[in-house]
């Protein structure tokens, strides 16, 4: 009789407990739902560029849908008011200057309401070993303290470069998380490689 009473208390924990796992994770995944609303803020040049030639869509670009396609993200496309339609060699010069000069180029339209986002994914190429300067314009402009910020570019050979502390920089309040980068020429074969990188994230 014994026996059966403690095999009863047992059976009734162990249903307890699986129920309780359960719904913790109903609200861990509830929270997460929560949590996820992620917009894809990026720069991205069309156009002839170094080892991909004339290309119609940005290598930016292509991981920004990639990310959006897995994660549901919102995207913002920053798109510079100057017209950068121009050969890759002059594009170098003109974009030389905008660094040295510190410059915030304008760009097209705005984000809008930035409070339904707590995660921002910010991607751009690196323009000598940054985001572009026009990026640097959306950052002056749009405050994300509180935020979960990942970065993430393309480049031909400078990986993440200086564009992670830039980031801490322009937002000391965010949190900027370790982001990804990938080759140019490499993102049209890549998007396991961007899946890979979400799902250690936990996407
Ligand atoms: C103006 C300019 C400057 C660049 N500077 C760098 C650089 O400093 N380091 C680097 O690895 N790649 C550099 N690149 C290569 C780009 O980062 C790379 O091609 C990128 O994938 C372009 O992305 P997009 O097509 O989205 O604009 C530069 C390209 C341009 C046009």
């Amino acid at each position: 009789m014994k026996i059966k009473t403690l095999l009863a208390i047992l059976m009734a924990m162990v249903v307890v407990s699986g129920c309780t796992a359960q719904n913790s994770n109903n609200t861990t995944k509830q929270n997460n739902n929560m949590k996820s609303k992620a917009l894809v803020v990026f720069f991205s040049h069309a156009g002839e560029n170094y080892s991909v030639g004339n290309i119609e869509v940005g290598n930016t670009k292509i991981v920004a849908d990639y990310i959006s396609e897995m994660t549901g993200a919102d995207q913002f496309e920053i798109v510079c008011e100057k017209d950068y339609d121009m050969p890759y060699m002059k594009l170098i010069e003109v974009a030389k200057q905008e660094a040295n000069n510190d410059e915030y180029p304008a760009y097209k339209g705005s984000v809008g309401d930035l409070s339904q986002y707590d995660t921002i994914f910010i991607g751009g190429p690196i323009w000598w070993g940054t985001y572009p300067r026009v990026m640097f314009t959306f950052f002056r402009d749009n405050d994300l303290s509180g935020k979960t910020i990942v970065p993430f570019v393309t480049h031909e050979g400078s990986g993440l470069a200086s564009t992670v502390s830039d980031l801490k920089g322009a937002y000391p309040k965010a949190t900027v998380v370790q982001g990804f980068a990938i080759a140019g020429h490499d993102v049209r074969s890549g998007r396991n490689r961007v899946e890979k990188w979400l799902k250690e994230m936990g996407y």
